[in-house]
């Protein structure tokens, strides 16, 4: 198919048709769900703002393995939510099973009741094909065809792990699955360039490029995140290349890794609701996000459950799939 970069049309899998869609609609959304009174909460959820530090969230052995805790539990939740994805299955229903996953491992999921123009009122947030991300679950079933991206985020220990995985409902042509084939991939690879003492826009620097050579946009506005006690903290990760991301990678940091891929013109409104950030094109994007810690060697992946699985991706995949690089 042909997409436009820029002045550049370059050529990826399948047929440009098939990714046309129709707008995501709002549906209805619930009220907001419980949480017991026993788990606790992150300090915006009852003041309205943050009050932990939004600087650079660099960890010692101890804050490493509560952000270990926290980060196991997202990909748990994860994990199981996207096993739920199927034609039919409600973004509310994901939401559900997310909600009471966190629950169960005694972790407040930290998008219920995070402050922005209007609180957001659910425990995921559930991307539909032309969403690019803040999507929020509604009554709207899944059809064949589509994908969603489900993000979590999980306070526990004093600590937020944040992960996320576009999923495939039922069967997806080609040039869908492409799309979340590469966004998976570029997120590894953007990863995988992390070393100690290097330039934050190392990523960006594998990430643009990987997706711009399949035919892809990358979101700009939306980056990454230094994440810790604090969901939202410096740096921003910025997924395309910007000469002044000089802040060197130190040992011991935490921060997400999560592009947004587009198929088509990047340009997105957000919606009356005041979160969800719909393509104006409406053609499909994808999304998938890790929390990753620098190490002397590299980035270790954080976002895995207790067994070590992800619906992310891990860093073996890259070797796996080492030569194919276009
Ligand atoms: N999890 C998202 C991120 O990756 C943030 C969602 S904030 C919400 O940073 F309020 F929209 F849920
Ligand atoms: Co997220
Ligand atoms: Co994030």
């Amino acid at each position: 198919m042909l997409v436009r970069i820029g002045r550049k049309f370059k050529r990826c899998h399948g047929d440009v048709r098939m990714l046309q869609r129709d707008p995501v609609e709002p549906g209805r959304v619930s009220p907001k769900r419980d949480v017991p009174d026993a788990i606790t909460r992150p300090d915006y959820v009852a003041t309205g703002s943050v009050t932990t530090s939004t600087g650079l969230q660099v960890h010692d052995e101890e804050s490493l393995d509560r952000m270990r805790i926290a980060c196991r539990v997202a990909a748990e939740v994860l994990l199981r939510t996207g096993a739920a994805v199927a034609p039919g299955v409600t973004t509310e229903e994901l939401d559900v099973i997310a909600h009471e996953t966190y629950v169960e491992f005694g972790a407040y999921p930290s998008t219920l009741g995070y402050g922005g123009r209007r609180d957001y009122p659910k425990s995921v947030c559930t991307s539909v094909n032309g969403v690019v991300c803040h999507g929020i679950p509604d009554d709207r079933p899944l059809k064949e065809g589509d994908i969603v991206n489900v993000d979590v985020t999980a306070f526990i220990e004093g600590m937020h792990g944040d992960t996320s995985a576009t999923f495939c409902v039922g069967e997806v042509d080609e040039a869908t699955s492409g799309l979340v084939a590469t966004t998976r991939e570029a997120t590894l690879r953007g990863i995988a360039a992390v070393k100690p003492g290097e330039p934050l826009r190392r990523i960006a620097e594998v990430i643009e490029p990987f997706a711009a050579g399949r035919g892809y946009g990358v979101v700009r506005e939306y980056g990454g995140h230094g994440i810790g006690e604090t969901f939202h903290a410096a740096p921003h990760v910025n997924h395309c290349v910007l000469p002044e991301d000089t802040l060197p990678f130190q040992v011991g940091m935490t921060f997400t890794v999560e592009p947004m891929l587009t198929t088509g013109v990047a340009t997105y409104r957000q919606g009356d609701d005041g979160w969800t950030e719909h393509l104006v094109d409406s053609m499909p994007s994808a999304q998938f996000e890790h929390t990753v810690v620098v190490t002397p060697q590299g980035a270790e992946i954080l976002t895995v459950n207790a067994d070590g699985r992800t619906a992310a991706g891990t860093l073996d995949e890259l070797t796996a799939s080492a030569g194919s690089t276009n």
